[in-house]
């Protein structure tokens, strides 16, 4: 397979968003397997999105999330449903947007760049599998665009692999 990252040039992030789903439709195409893809989709948001010095997936087994595939400084390994921005954001099911990680209750700390930070869930057929997790050295990096923009990523992903295999 060959793949070539492709510049975004967009006017606005709607825009890119959707040049970048294009992307990951093509990286992601033909293969099934969830580490390989999710693996192959960190490096292409990290690489593609302006701002961002973390972007990773957490894995939702044995009723904790666990650090998969990622992007970025070391990160911490386990995060229980409820804790932190990632645990929260799974436990409610739902996209959550931090301008400020310093002001969030019981926000978990793996890189100290980090200032702002978006959280998406993955569900599949009413299952969490995990969350999507970014990070930006800037404050308020992350508006409603992105969590659109994330959220219809995630479902590329979701929709190209088999989570039998996971
Ligand atoms: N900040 C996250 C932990 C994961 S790192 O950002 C990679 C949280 O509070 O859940």
């Amino acid at each position: 397979m060959t793949f070539q990252l492709s510049n975004i040039e967009a006017s606005s992030k709607a825009e890119a968003y959707d040049q970048l789903a294009a992307q990951a439709r093509s990286l992601l195409d033909g293969e099934r397997d969830f580490i390989a893809n999710a693996a192959n989709f960190t490096s292409l948001l990290y690489h593609s999105l302006p701002d961002v010095n973390w972007v990773g997936f957490y894995l939702f087994k044995d009723d904790q999330l666990v650090l998969g595939p990622f992007q970025g400084q070391p990160a911490c390994v386990r995060i229980a449903l409820g804790k932190g921005v990632c645990g929260t954001a799974a436990e409610q099911r739902q996209t959550i947007m931090v301008d400020n990680v310093h002001e969030f209750p019981g926000h978990i700390a793996c890189d100290s760049a980090s200032n702002s930070e978006i959280v998406v869930p993955l569900i599949k057929n009413q299952r969490l599998l995990g969350v999507l997790d970014l990070d930006s050295p800037s404050l308020a990096r992350f508006d409603d665009a992105d969590a659109e923009g994330l959220n219809e990523l995630a479902e590329i992903l979701l929709s190209e692999v088999s989570t039998t295999t996971r």
